[in-house]
Formats: structure tokens, C-alpha cells, sequence
């Protein structure tokens, strides 16, 4: 689970980066405009991220588009990312389709309406066997949660006797989590000058490199992911190993 010591990596290409996509409201609010107009900019510096990725070589993105805590914003806003978010998984995709991006989508969707839901797994589907990069959306995704749903679904699998106690360790619970086949993230990026992690992927980031930039999300571009994969190139990795 845990790779060997690397140390410096100059110009070496994580293999995941997860994003986590804030500061769409101060965006929005330092314009004098609606919030709506906030996240509709995000949308957009989605797509120069995604595009940033395939060009750099990553292999997993995951971006972090909508947490188990954000249901606790006004129903108006919920109701604007839902539409953002039915309009970006019908017209969108195709775009990402075609530059050989999978997409995959970990979170609750069963909080979802039936219609986003099915966009989803469309979505889902009709990318399936591309391979340039996958996209992991995080909707509704919150990593208690997902620890919560691993364990308890491990719990059934001892119960029914198809897993002993005794086979449980990390690689095993790991692969309850709805990451189960996904590589942990090499780095995790917050934009807007937040330091926290908000509920992100707190299992699989347990030796994540983290990295806060002051950018607010709907500013990032190209030339904010290249910086990001420097920093990272500069970081010394030591996975609890005395660096050689
Ligand atoms: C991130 O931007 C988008 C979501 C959480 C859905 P925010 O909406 O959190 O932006 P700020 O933090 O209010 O600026
Ligand atoms: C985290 O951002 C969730 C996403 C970016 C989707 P928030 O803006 O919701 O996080 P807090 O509330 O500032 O911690
Ligand atoms: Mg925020």
C-alpha cells in the first residue's frame, strides 16, 4: 500500500492528483456577481484542469465537486449546483469522451434526483473503456462516510462468512472504500488559501502531499496545475523510511 521512500523526483509525474475546488462564492462575491456565477465559472476551469491533466500525463484526477456537508448550503444553491452539474454530465462528457477521459463517480448519489443519478451512470458507461485519464467526480462524497459504508459492508462480508477477521488489514479494508480500485492520491490541492480538508478522501490521503494555493478556483489554469506538479517535484517523500 505504501510505495518505497522516493526521495526528490525531479520532473516526475504523480500518478493522482485530487483537487479540492474552492473559493466559487468569493469568486462570485469580489465580481459583484450572483453565486450562480461563481460556480458556472468553476465549471469552465473544470474542463482547462482536465485538459491540463492529459497534457501532463496524470493518470487520476479526482476533483472534489460537491461534499456530504455542502446539502447544508440554501436550497436555492443546491438546487443551481444541481442544475450545473445534470447540464455538465449531458453536454460535457462528449468533450472529455473524446480525448479518451473515463469518468467515475464516488460519493451518496442516492441523494440525488433519479435524473442526475442516471446522467451519472451514463456518464459512467459511455466513457467506461478510455484510458488517456480518469476523471473521478466526488458528489455528495464525504470520507467518514465512506469509511462508515466500508466498514459496515465488511462487517456484512465477515457475517456472512465469505471474509475472516483474522484476513482484515489495511489493503483489505481499503478495498470496502468506493476508491477500491483507484491509486491513492499523490497530492491534494485546495485552492483559495483554505487549509483544511473539509472531509476529503481522509483515509486514501494518508501520505498525500498537500498543497494550499491562494487561487480561487474559477482563476485556475493551466499554469496553476504545471505549478502544482513542481512543487510537487521539489517534496521529498518519505513514507516514514530514513531518506537514503
Ligand atoms: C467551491 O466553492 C464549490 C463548492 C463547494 C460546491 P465555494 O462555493 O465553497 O466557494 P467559497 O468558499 O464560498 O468562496
Ligand atoms: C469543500 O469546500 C467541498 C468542495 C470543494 C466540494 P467547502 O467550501 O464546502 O468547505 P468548508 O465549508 O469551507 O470547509
Ligand atoms: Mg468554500
Amino acid at each position: 500500500m505504501y510505495p518505497v521512500a522516493g526521495g526528490r523526483r525531479a520532473g516526475i509525474v504523480p500518478v493522482h492528483v485530487a483537487i479540492i475546488m474552492d473559493g466559487n462564492g468569493r469568486w462570485a462575491a469580489s465580481r459583484g456577481l450572483p453565486l450562480l456565477a461563481g460556480h458556472r465559472a468553476g465549471a469552465e476551469a473544470v474542463q482547462r484542469c482536465i485538459r491540463a491533466a492529459v497534457a501532463a500525463g496524470v493518470k487520476w484526477l479526482t476533483l472534489y465537486a460537491f461534499s456530504s456537508e455542502n446539502w447544508r448550503r440554501t436550497p436555492q444553491e443546491v438546487a443551481d449546483l444541481t442544475s450545473l452539474l445534470r447540464y455538465y454530465l449531458r453536454y460535457k462528457v462528449a468533450e472529455l469522451a473524446a480525448k479518451g477521459v473515463r469518468i467515475r463517480i464516488i460519493g451518496d448519489l442516492s441523494r440525488f434526483a433519479p435524473d442526475v443519478r442516471a446522467e451519472a451512470r451514463r456518464a459512467e458507461m459511455e466513457t467506461a473503456s478510455n484510458t488517456v485519464l480518469t476523471v473521478v467526480l466526488a458528489l455528495s462524497y464525504g470520507g467518514r462516510a465512506d469509511i462508515v459504508q466500508a466498514a459496515l459492508r465488511m462487517a456484512k462480508a465477515i457475517d456472512a462468512g465469505t471474509l475472516a477477521a483474522s484476513q482484515v488489514d489495511e489493503d483489505t479494508f481499503g478495498g470496502f472504500l468506493m476508491t477500491a480500485d483507484m491509486p491513492d492520491p499523490d497530492i491534494v490541492v485546495r485552492t483559495s488559501g483554505e487549509s483544511r480538508l473539509s472531509n476529503f478522501l481522509l483515509w486514501q490521503s494518508a501520505y498525500a502531499e498537500l498543497i494550499f494555493i491562494e487561487t480561487l478556483w474559477p482563476d485556475f489554469d493551466a499554469g496553476h496545475f504545471d505549478a502544482v506538479l513542481q512543487i510537487y517535484s521539489r517534496r521529498e517523500r518519505r513514507f516514514g523510511a530514513r531518506p537514503v
